[in-house]
């Protein structure tokens, strides 16, 4: 049997680095998959690659009441259900010290970063209560366990989310939804590219290899390896796993 048959996955952010792969690992595990994403030509190419019939791809931006709501209705007019939900759609925000962080910027994070979330649980909670259940998987990161300087707002709004995942894990418990965050670092993908240019501007290289050693296991992740994790704990083998972070992170988390 495979690990989502017979399920329904919703994910946000499905466009980039680690919303690509776990869309791919969900579809070989047998989940029907709803897109949503603001890069509609990237999801119509992960949506053939995947098979259209199995797939749903919908231009949508997670900061928007009304359209996540739309992308909820569709999902359900055409698969009749959700069981998985991946929020995992996320801006870095610029690098530079707290006082010289725009309050235009903060305010641009936290709305994607945790009015997103927060807009996400909103919409699908309610049809995962009437299916009898769901797993709810929220990307947060290292970044939401502990401090790093000069991306302040990146890190409120990934610590702001874990507890959201908390109070919605305790609130849904009965409900038999769990919800969980996985907190990833430092992944392959746009984003580490743009750190790395934020950190060190015409330097990337050079702070690539710093942030590497900094892992304990010497190197970036790979997107899949962040999927490996959205799966196992959207899928049934993580029945009695709710509440909780689960970092990603080469080992970074332990020191
Ligand atoms: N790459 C890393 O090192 C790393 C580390 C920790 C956490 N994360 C988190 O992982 C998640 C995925 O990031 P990634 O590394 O794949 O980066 P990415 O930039 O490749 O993917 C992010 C995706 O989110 C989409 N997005 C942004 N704003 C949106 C909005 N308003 N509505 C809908 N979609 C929107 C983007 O279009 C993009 O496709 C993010 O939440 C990020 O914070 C990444």
């Amino acid at each position: 049997m495979l690990r989502l048959e017979k399920k329904v996955a919703v994910i946000t952010g499905a466009a980039g680095g680690i919303g690509q792969e776990a869309a791919r690992l969900f579809a070989k595990e047998g989940a029907k998959l709803v897109l949503l994403d603001l890069d509609q030509d990237a999801l119509d190419r992960l949506a053939n690659e995947i098979g259209t019939e199995n797939c749903l791809a919908l231009q949508t931006d997670v900061t928007d009441p009304e359209a996540m709501q739309q992308a909820v209705a569709l999902t359900i007019r055409k698969f009749s259900r959700i069981d998985v939900a991946f929020l995992n759609a996320g801006i870095e925000g610029p690098v530079t010290n707290l006082c010289d962080y725009s309050i235009d910027d903060f305010d641009k994070v936290m709305a994607v970063n945790v009015r997103g979330i927060f807009l996400g649980l909103k919409a699908v909670i309610p049809e995962m209560i009437s299916m009898g259940g769901g797993s709810i998987v929220i990307t947060s990161s290292l970044g939401g366990l502990r401090g790093m300087a000069k991306i302040s707002a990146y890190i409120a709004s990934k610590h702001a989310v874990v507890g959201l995942m908390k109070s919605a894990a305790l609130e849904y418990a009965s409900a038999k939804i769990r919800v969980n965050t996985i907190n990833p670092a430092p992944i392959d993908t746009r984003m580490i590219k743009a750190l790395e240019e934020g950190f060190g501007p015409g330097a990337a290289d050079a702070v690539q290899k710093k942030i590497q050693h900094g892992v304990p296991l010497r190197r970036y992740g790979q997107p899949q390896e962040v999927a490996n994790l959205a799966l196992f704990l959207s899928s049934d083998e993580a029945s009695f796993i709710t509440g909780n972070s689960y970092p990603v992170d080469g080992g970074m988390s332990a020191s």
